[in-house]
């Protein structure tokens, strides 16, 4: 039966080869940018293989293990055939009232279990189909860039588009507050059709700014008169070397307009297990409950078993894992400055932010980290997998101990010293 051209569905994409010989002869893998870190991953494996020392600072993936009570409830319940069936979508009842009760005891912020908590695959999953379950297609995001990856593609991926603006320091490890929410309102103001919401984390990945305070008062403001939803990623919560990082539920109204996210990932240790929050507006987390419901069984039991005992255990291997990161920072900001980089101390997350030396300033950040990696055997991520305006920079990841961290320093200082002198 042939598809009358007005009814839904009748309007498709231009025609793919058939049949297909690659992935990227469908329409949505073809119109993917290039994965900027392949490239630098492929040639960092090559070097592994062939037996150099390679130091990895490219992924944000944390090695410190995730600590042993937590290892330990998982494994006496995964011995269970009772948590060995489909859990549920949202997550178990137990997790989730565990998050409730974290945000009420770290935040001050009461959060109904049933219907303002809804448990993730990680906050990444959670985030990308957010993103699905709210937009429209041709709704536009506002984002701060340079941004996490999946900040650009979940947008893009659920058939909307996105609005950067621009993401400044102002020297102290805070974000330039003012300037970023002035930007916020000039691109509502200058949109061809008014931005659906506005995509928030701080502290922030890859730049490691800290929202200073007093932001999130003005963002909920502003996005009230801009009829802008809020959604704010979490991630680095428990990472602030200073002053603890706010969360956005902590404005009083937030929960009309915002959601935010809420990882296991960094602040546990427990990246590769998949837990992740989504907590707050009641018709977000609504949305984002349902269009899982349609995709998953949610995670292992055992798993979520042993996050609400991570939540509501003692928290003391946060705060290690914290100083363990801020002595890492310390290490490699002195390592690096040694080197004749000055680098900025970063006040939060697991990253050093550093724009690219001299003599190599102008140098795109690609060509920048094959180089590095060539030259000093210490593999970066490029400002540019971050977004254009990512460009100029390198992201260290503190995911070495302390002593192979001042040995990067040390290579990369030979380096340095080595290009200065030819130049
Ligand atoms: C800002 C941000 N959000 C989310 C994630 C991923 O979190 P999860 O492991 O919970 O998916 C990361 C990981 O690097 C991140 O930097």
């Amino acid at each position: 039966m042939s598809v009358p051209p007005s009814a839904p569905g009748a309007q498709s994409t231009p025609a793919s080869p058939w049949p297909p010989t690659s992935s990227a002869d469908f329409p949505r893998i073809g119109s993917l940018p290039a994965y900027v870190f392949a490239q630098v991953n492929a040639e960092k494996a090559e070097r592994v293989a062939a037996g150099e020392d390679v130091i990895d600072l490219g992924m944000g993936n944390p090695d410190l293990g995730t600590p042993g009570h937590i290892v330990e409830e998982m494994v006496a319940h995964a011995r269970d055939k009772k948590h060995h069936r489909y859990s549920a979508s949202r997550g178990i009842y137990g997790l989730r009232e565990g998050m409730a009760d974290h945000y009420r005891d770290r935040y001050g912020v009461q959060l109904d279990a049933e219907t303002e908590v809804v448990v993730t695959i990680g906050a990444k999953e959670g985030v990308a189909h957010l993103m699905l379950a709210i937009l429209g297609a041709g709704d536009a995001v506002i984002l701060p860039s340079p941004a996490y990856p999946i900040h650009s593609y979940a947008p893009r991926f659920a058939g909307g588009s996105v609005l950067p603006v621009p993401l400044q320091g102002d020297g102290q490890g805070y974000v330039r507050g003012d300037a970023l929410l002035d930007a916020v309102e000039a691109a509502c103001r200058t949109a061809g059709r008014p931005p659906k919401a506005l995509l928030l984390s701080f502290p922030n990945n890859p730049t490691t700014l800290q929202a200073p305070p007093g932001f999130f008062e003005r963002a909920v403001e502003v996005c009230r008169r801009n009829r802008l939803l809020l959604i704010h990623d979490f991630a680095y919560a428990d990472f602030g070397f200073g002053d603890d990082p706010p969360s956005v539920l902590q404005v009083p109204g937030a929960k009309d307009i915002a959601v935010e996210f809420f990882s296991m990932s960094k602040s546990y240790c427990m990246a590769g297990w998949r837990v992740g929050f989504c907590v707050g507006n009641p018709a977000m987390v609504g949305a984002l409950t349902r269009i899982k419901s349609y995709l998953d069984y949610g995670i292992f039991q055992p798993i979520q078993i042993a996050a609400a005992h991570a939540l509501r255990a003692g928290q003391e291997c946060v705060a290690e894992t914290r100083d363990t990161y801020r002595g890492r920072a310390a290490a490699l900001t002195e390592g690096l400055r040694a080197a004749g980089w000055d680098v900025p101390a970063p006040r939060a997350t697991m990253f050093i932010w550093a724009p690219i030396p001299a003599p190599f300033v102008g140098t795109p950040s690609i060509e920048f980290a094959r180089m590095l990696l060539r030259e000093a055997g210490v593999v970066v991520s490029p400002g540019v997998g971050f977004g254009p305006e990512g460009e100029g920079c390198v992201r260290f990841a503190l995911i070495e101990p302390e002593e192979r961290l001042r040995e990067a320093g040390a290579r990369i200082g030979r380096v340095l010293r080595r290009a200065k002198a030819a130049a």
